[in-house]
C-alpha cells in the first residue's frame, strides 16, 4: 500500500476579488500534490472557504443580503477559478457545511468537557478585517492592528476562553523536539519571540455580539471564534466525523502551507487545540512569503490588484504557474511586476524551452521524416548532456523536500539550457549537409529528443499542460513516470507531431498594455456582475436606496388587482419601546404590540426620530412580510413611511387612536 500524504492550503475567505497573491499558495500546493503523487504517494489535498465571522456578515448586509446567499455566489466564483487553473484538490470544504458545523460543535464540547474551555469576560482590541483580538501591548501606533495596520476597537463581552496558556511549555517543547515543525526556521523564531517568550494568554474563543457563526453547543447566545472553526476544516476536509477510515489513514497532515501572517494561528492555536483533543499534530507548517506589488500587499483598496484570469487568458495557466513558482523563493516575499513576468516568459519559456522543443521537433521532421531513432554514433558532447539529464531528478527531489519550487525549476532549466547549447555545439544543420554524418545527425537528434522527454517528466508537477503538449509533440503515448527521468534512452521509433510554438515570444511593451487593459476590463466586469446579481436578487447596492425601498410604499408602479392588494396584511401596531441596534449605527429595534401579539421590527429610522418621539405611537406595518435578520436581529414585518426628495421622512400613522393589532383595508 502506498504511503499517505496529506497537504492543505488555507481555507480562504470568500472574496469576489481573488488576486494572483491568493493563487500563490494554491498553485504551490497543486504542484506539491502532483510531485508527491509522482513520487508514489497517495495524496489528499484539502482547500476550502472560511465563511463565518462578522466581516462577511457585514459585507452581505451591506448588499442587503443574508450572509449565506452572498457567500454561495462568491464561493462558486472561487471554485471556477480553481477549475480554470487546473487545481487538483480532493476536498473543498466550506465552513458552513452541515457536517463541518457539527464537527466544530463536537470539538468545542470536547474541549469544554475537558475543562480546557471556560466562561469569562473579554476585554480586548478587536480588528474586524482580521477577525483577531489583540492586547494593548500588541497593538501598533494609535491602536492599530499589528497585522494589517487598520484601526481596532475596544471590545468587552462575555466570552468562552480556551486555556491556551496551559500549552505554552508544551508548544515550546514541540518546537524544540521537532525543529522541522515550523518552516522556514525564521518563522519559528518569530513565534517564540513575539508570542511565547513572554507568556501566553488564554484565548477568547466565542463571540456574542453577532450570530453569523457556529453556535456554541451549550450556549446559543455565543458563536465559535472563526479561527477554531476555520482550522477545524482541515479535519472535516479529510473525513472527520463522516469518513473515519480515510481520516485515520491520512491524519496527521504532512504539511499545512500557509501565508506568513497566519503562521501564528497554525503553530500556536492549532497544535494547542489538537493537544487538548489528544490528537496527533501536523508534521509541518510552512509559512510562505507574500507577493508584493510595488512593495505593498496587493489589495482592492490600494488599487494594485493583478487578477489571474487575464493572465491565464492571454498567456495560459502554465505561464502564471511557472512564473509564480520560479520567480519567488517560497519562504520569502517577492515583488510582482508585469515587466518581470513578461521577461521571464520570454527568456525561460519562449527562448529556452519553447525554442528547444520547436527546433528539435522541426529538425526531426525535416531530416528524419519525423521518426526518433536510436543511433550508435557519438559526439564529444554527448556524455556531458546525458550526465546532466539523468542527474536532475535527484536535485529536484532534494529541492522539493523543503518546498523550494524555484530551485527545482532552476535545476530543470539547467538541462534546458544545456540541451540548447548542445544544438549549438553539434550544429545538426551542418551535419545534415554531409551524407557521412547521417548517423551522427541521428544520434544528435535522438539525444535532443531524449533530453526533452526527461524535461517533460520533470516539469509535469509544475506546468502539467506544457508537459503533456511536449509529450504529444514527441509522439509519446506512455504515462508520465517520475522514475523515467533517471534513464536516458527510452524513446524508440516514436513519430513526432509538430504543433504550435508552445510559448511565443512577447513584445513586452505591447503586452503590458494588453494585460493592463484586460485587467481593467475584468475589474469592471466583476463590479458589473456583482451589481447585476444584487439587482437580480431584488436588492439595491446602496443602503439609502435600500432604506427608501423598504420604507416607502412607492408611487407610479404597475396596477395591481384587489386580490393582489388583499395579500398584504396591513395592521396597526403600538410602539412599546425602542432600542439601539448593537451592530448598526442607523438602525432601531422597535418592540411592537399588535393586540395579544408582540413582535420586533428593525428599521433604519434612527436618523429621523428620537426614541421618545416614537414610544406609544401607533404606526402601520406590513405584518406578513417574510421575517429577515438585519445585522443579527430578526425583523418581523416592515413599517410604512414616506420620504421626500429633501430627505424628510415621516412614518405612516392613524388620525385617531384605535385598538392595536386590527387590520387595515
Ligand atoms: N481564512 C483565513 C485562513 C484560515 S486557514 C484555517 C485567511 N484567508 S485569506 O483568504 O485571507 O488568505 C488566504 C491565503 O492567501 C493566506 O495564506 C494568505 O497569506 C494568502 N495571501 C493573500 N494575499 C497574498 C499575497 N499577496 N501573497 C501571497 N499570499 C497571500 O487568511
Amino acid at each position: 500500500m502506498s504511503k499517505k500524504y496529506y497537504l492543505t492550503t488555507p481555507i480562504y475567505y470568500p472574496s469576489d476579488n481573488l488576486h494572483i497573491g491568493h493563487t500563490y499558495c494554491t498553485v504551490a500546493a497543486d504542484a506539491l500534490k502532483k510531485f508527491k503523487k509522482m513520487q508514489g504517494y497517495d495524496v489528499f489535498f484539502t482547500t476550502g472557504s472560511d465563511e463565518h465571522g462578522q466581516k462577511l456578515m457585514q459585507k452581505a448586509h451591506e448588499y442587503g443580503m443574508e450572509p449565506k446567499e452572498y457567500i454561495d455566489h462568491i464561493v462558486e466564483n472561487i471554485k471556477a477559478l480553481w477549475a480554470k487553473m487546473d487545481i487538483d484538490y480532493d476536498s473543498f470544504i466550506r465552513s458552513t457545511d452541515e457536517q463541518h458545523e457539527k464537527n466544530v460543535q463536537e470539538i468545542f464540547q470536547k474541549l469544554y468537557d475537558k475543562g480546557d474551555i471556560y466562561k469569562g469576560q473579554y476585554e480586548g482590541y478587536y480588528c474586524t478585517p482580521c477577525e483577531s483580538f489583540w492586547t494593548e501591548s500588541q497593538l501598533g501606533e494609535n491602536h492599530t492592528c499589528p497585522d494589517c495596520g487598520r484601526e481596532t476597537h475596544l471590545s468587552h463581552e462575555e466570552a468562552y476562553f480556551f486555556r491556551l496558556s496551559k500549552y505554552r511549555d508544551k508548544l515550546l517543547k514541540l518546537y524544540e523536539d521537532h525543529p522541522e515543525f515550523i518552516q522556514p526556521e525564521s518563522r519559528k523564531n518569530e513565534m517564540v519571540k513575539n508570542f511565547l517568550e513572554n507568556g501566553l494568554e488564554d484565548l477568547s474563543v466565542s463571540r456574542s455580539s453577532f450570530d453569523w457563526g457556529v453556535k456554541v453547543p451549550f450556549d446559543d447566545k455565543h458563536v465559535v471564534y472563526v479561527w477554531i472553526d476555520a482550522l477545524s476544516c482541515y479535519l472535516t476536509g479529510l473525513g472527520y466525523g463522516y469518513n473515519n477510515e480515510r481520516f485515520n489513514e491520512f491524519w496527521p497532515a504532512d504539511v499545512h502551507l500557509v501565508g506568513k501572517e497566519i503562521v501564528r494561528f497554525h503553530t500556536i492555536i492549532w497544535p494547542a487545540i489538537l493537544m487538548a483533543l489528544d490528537m496527533p499534530l501536523p508534521k509541518q507548517v510552512f509559512g510562505h512569503g507574500w507577493i508584493l506589488f510595488d512593495d505593498d500587499k496587493m489589495s482592492k483598496s490600494k488599487g494594485n490588484v493583478v487578477y489571474p484570469e487575464p493572465i491565464i487568458e492571454l498567456y495560459g495557466v502554465d505561464a502564471l504557474k511557472y512564473f509564480l513558482l520560479r520567480e519567488f523563493s517560497f519562504g520569502s516575499d517577492g515583488s510582482f511586476t508585469k515587466e518581470k513576468f513578461m521577461a521571464r516568459l520570454n527568456s525561460d519559456l519562449a527562448n529556452d524551452l519553447g525554442n528547444l522543443v520547436s527546433r528539435t521537433v522541426s529538425m526531426i521532421e525535416k531530416y528524419k521524416g519525423g521518426i526518433i531513432k536510436k543511433s550508435s554514433a557519438k559526439t564529444e558532447f554527448d556524455e556531458n548532456l546525458k550526465n546532466i539529464a539523468v542527474s536532475v531528478k535527484e536535485k529536484v527531489d532534494k529541492a522539493m523536500e523543503t518546498y523550494q519550487f524555484s530551485d527545482a525549476l532552476e535545476e530543470i532549466w539547467k538541462l534546458v539550457r544545456r540541451a540548447n547549447k548542445y544544438v549549438d555545439e553539434t550544429q545538426p544543420w551542418v551535419l545534415a549537409k554531409n551524407s557521412e554524418d547521417k548517423e551522427k545527425l541521428e544520434n544528435v537528434l535522438y539525444n535532443l529528443a531524449e533530453s526533452i522527454r526527461i524535461i517533460s517528466v520533470l516539469i509535469y508537477p509544475f506546468i502539467t499542460n506544457t508537459s503533456k503538449e511536449i509529450r504529444r509533440q514527441l509522439g509519446i503515448k506512455d504515462q508520465v513516470k517520475w522514475e523515467d527521468a533517471r534513464q536516458f534512452g527510452l524513446l524508440d521509433g516514436e513519430k513526432v507531431l509538430k504543433g504550435d510554438v508552445i510559448f511565443p515570444r512577447l513584445d513586452i511593451e505591447k503586452e503590458i498594455e494588453n494585460l493592463d487593459k484586460a485587467n481593467k476590463k475584468l475589474a469592471e466586469e466583476r463590479e458589473k456582475d456583482l451589481n447585476d446579481w444584487i439587482k437580480q436578487a431584488g436588492k439595491k447596492l446602496k443602503k439609502n436606496e435600500k432604506e427608501e425601498k423598504s420604507t416607502i410604499v412607492g408611487l407610479g408602479k404597475e396596477e395591481i388587482t384587489l386580490e393582489d392588494f388583499e395579500k398584504l396584511d396591513l395592521r396597526v401596531a403600538t410602539i412599546e419601546s425602542v432600542e439601539d441596534h448593537p451592530n448598526a449605527d442607523k438602525l432601531y429595534i422597535l418592540n411592537l404590540k399588535l393586540g395579544q401579539e408582540k413582535r420586533t421590527i428593525v428599521s433604519g429610522i434612527k436618523d429621523y426620530y428620537k426614541k421618545d418621539d416614537l414610544i406609544g405611537k401607533q404606526i402601520i406595518i406590513v405584518a406578513n412580510l417574510k421575517p429577515i435578520k438585519l445585522r443579527g436581529v430578526e425583523s418581523k414585518g416592515m413599517l410604512l413611511a414616506a420620504k421626500d426628495k429633501n430627505g424628510n421622512l415621516s412614518l405612516a400613522s392613524l388620525m385617531d387612536k384605535i385598538e392595536d393589532g386590527v387590520s387595515l383595508g
